[in-house]
């Protein structure tokens, strides 16, 4: 029977990081795949949660499993960081999820269980795996227009008019902050507009939050979600620690479904339980207890906070320096936009042979749609990426 399968297409993010590997180059950057390093291209353990880790080790006395939605305890330090006190918490029903991945696929397949003819809107571009996700479980995707090639900010009037062609029960999906890839993100008044949209057509909100602290601050970046969780009746949030607590290979994430009816939020939770267990039984439990760990401890806590912004800081700088370099390079400030995106991640706004050009006469490895990894470079990086930038004529 296994002769019946057919090759499947390659996640080009991870399609990148192998070919990066591959290279044998020493003069490459690996510009691809978002995973935060440092100066030293290391992604390192945080100091927090290596500490959690060593006081997991010395109290944790069993391994007995936890509950299909995981330890509680790490959804209310969760939705605690997440929400703080937008919305009450016996509206919220939640469960720990395998990573961020974990938490968009439970939530888009809570979705089809509850409205089989439910459309998802998505951002053009989004995220691979969205559409990868949803495209496998064979619910139906609008793209809404987002990214301006031209000014690489939000098309703001392409994507309302998008969002009003939505009927009652589709799913718009938006990135809480730090949008990936292009990093290009809304403001508040913008962010108000979308939730008047949402309520007006009857929409179900949905909000992937993989990056809350890369962008403008942990609070800062946490504002849109929760002026929609607690504007609106419905809505899921699909919550990623990989990023912010450097957990990725822990697999560590948490889903939420918020109602206004408690009727509706007992459902929700009793279904997630219920999905959880019919695609792995009990969500992973080791990085949700450090992160659990951290949030509950006010000096690990704190010690987190202040190496998440050291983190954000530096990207920061990193974009600056990056814009600038390529201001002088270029002489022209078509690269302004580079400062203005937040998070990890920027779209250059390159076509694919200039990336691909990139790639092989430079070493340097971006997504083909060009989004590239801002926390990939460092300070010597940064005027090697600019002037092969200016040279392939981006
Ligand atoms: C990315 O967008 O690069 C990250 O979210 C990693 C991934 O799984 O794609």
């Amino acid at each position: 029977m296994f002769e019946n399968l057919k090759p499947q297409p390659a996640d080009k993010i991870l399609a990148l990081m192998q070919m990066y590997r591959e290279d044998p180059r020493d003069q490459k950057i690996d510009l691809g795949v978002g995973v935060y390093k440092n100066a030293e291209g290391v992604t390192p353990v945080m100091r927090a949660v290596k500490a959690a880790e060593k006081r997991i080790w010395e109290e944790q006395d069993s391994k007995a499993y936890t509950g299909l939605a995981g330890d509680p305890a790490f959804a209310d330090a969760m939705i605690g960081l997440i929400l703080g006190s937008a919305v009450p918490r016996a509206n919220i029903a939640a469960v720990a999820t395998p990573g961020g991945t974990g938490a968009c696929r439970q939530a888009f397949e809570m979705i089809r269980m509850a409205n089989a003819s439910a459309r998802v809107f998505v951002s053009n571009p989004t995220w691979p795996n969205h559409l990868s996700i949803l495209n496998y479980l064979g619910i139906e995707t609008v793209q809404y227009r987002y990214f301006d090639s031209e000014t690489r900010g939000v098309d703001f009037d392409g994507m309302i008019a998008d969002l009003k062609t939505a009927e009652p029960g589709d799913v718009v999906l938006l990135h809480g902050c730090c949008h990936n890839p292009t990093g290009a993100n809304l403001n508040m008044v913008q962010w108000q507009e979308v939730v008047n949209i949402i309520n007006a057509q009857g929409l179900v909100a949905m909000i992937d939050i993989a990056y809350q602290g890369f962008g403008d601050g942990l609070e800062e970046d946490a504002q849109a979600t929760r002026l929609v969780a607690s504007s609106v009746s419905r809505c899921l949030i699909a919550a990623s620690c990989s990023k912010n607590f450097g957990v990725y290979r822990e697999r560590t994430g948490l889903l939420m479904a918020i109602s206004d009816k408690a009727e509706e939020t007992a459902l929700s939770q009793g279904t997630l339980a219920f999905l959880n267990r019919q695609n792995y039984s009990f969500p992973p439990d080791h990085g949700a207890r450090v992160v659990t760990t951290i949030l509950n401890d006010d000096a690990l806590r704190a010690d987190w906070a202040t190496e998440l912004e050291e983190v954000r800081l530096s990207m920061l700088g990193l974009r600056q320096q990056l814009a600038d370099e390529l201001q002088r390079l270029s002489g022209s400030d078509r690269f302004g936009f580079v400062a203005q995106h937040r998070g990890m991640f920027s779209r250059l706004g390159a076509a694919p042979e200039l990336v691909e050009q990139l790639r092989n006469e430079h070493g340097i490895y971006m997504v083909g749609d060009s989004r590239l990894n801002i926390a990939g470079l460092n300070a010597n990086t940064v005027p090697i990426l600019a002037q092969a930038i200016v040279d392939v004529g981006v």
